[in-house]
């Protein structure tokens, strides 16, 4: 697939079929994040798979629109990754972004569905999973069998002038 093919076949998928991943697939979406690029190449995140089990001990989980597997990545803060010096920016969400997208791109490679989701509550999750201090939940994405197409959001884009601007 080229990456024209693998930007327009990604779409949020809001519901998954019942059919569990192959564990050589996960293994792949992994590595595919392990190979992002970051700042200082700090690589200042952890990921967990989440599986049924997990998932049915967190209640907000179990509505992730029936995804199969859930990878959550955490910020780790034993490694704030690199900061810029000149205004104190922090890139280590950048960064777990940049992971992210490389394995969404993946499970799309993989004839996948997947839907990034923030919208939960951090301390819940970490409580619940029994996670170690010295891994936030920042950004988790949903992955599976689609069964179902993308929603009319995802043929919403701004236009170019308000997104782009040359400068000579
Ligand atoms: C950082 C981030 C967080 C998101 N969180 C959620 C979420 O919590 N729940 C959800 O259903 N979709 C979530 N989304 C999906 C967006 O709503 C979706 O990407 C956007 O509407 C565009 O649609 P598309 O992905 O189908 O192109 C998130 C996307 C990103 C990039």
């Amino acid at each position: 697939m080229n990456t024209n093919d693998l930007f327009a076949d990604r779409y949020s998928c809001r519901k998954f079929a019942d059919t569990p991943l192959e564990a050589s697939i996960i293994e792949e979406l992994l590595q595919a994040a392990r190979s992002a690029p970051s700042a200082c190449n700090a690589q200042p995140y952890f990921f967990y798979v989440l599986g049924p089990e997990a998932m049915n001990k967190v209640e907000s989980l179990r509505s992730w629109y029936q995804a199969p597997v859930v990878i959550l990545g955490c910020l780790d803060t034993e490694n704030y990754g690199w900061q810029r010096a000149s205004d104190g920016a922090l890139f280590s969400s950048f960064d777990l972004g940049l992971a992210m997208s490389q394995l969404v791109l993946k499970a799309t490679e993989f004839n996948l569905g997947s839907c990034y989701i923030a919208s939960f509550d951090p301390d819940e999750l970490s409580k619940v999973l029994d996670l170690p201090e010295k891994h936030v939940p920042y950004i988790a994405v949903a992955l599976g069998h689609a069964s179902m197409g993308p929603s009319d959001n995802h043929y919403l884009r701004q236009s170019p002038d308000k997104l782009f601007k040359i400068l000579p």
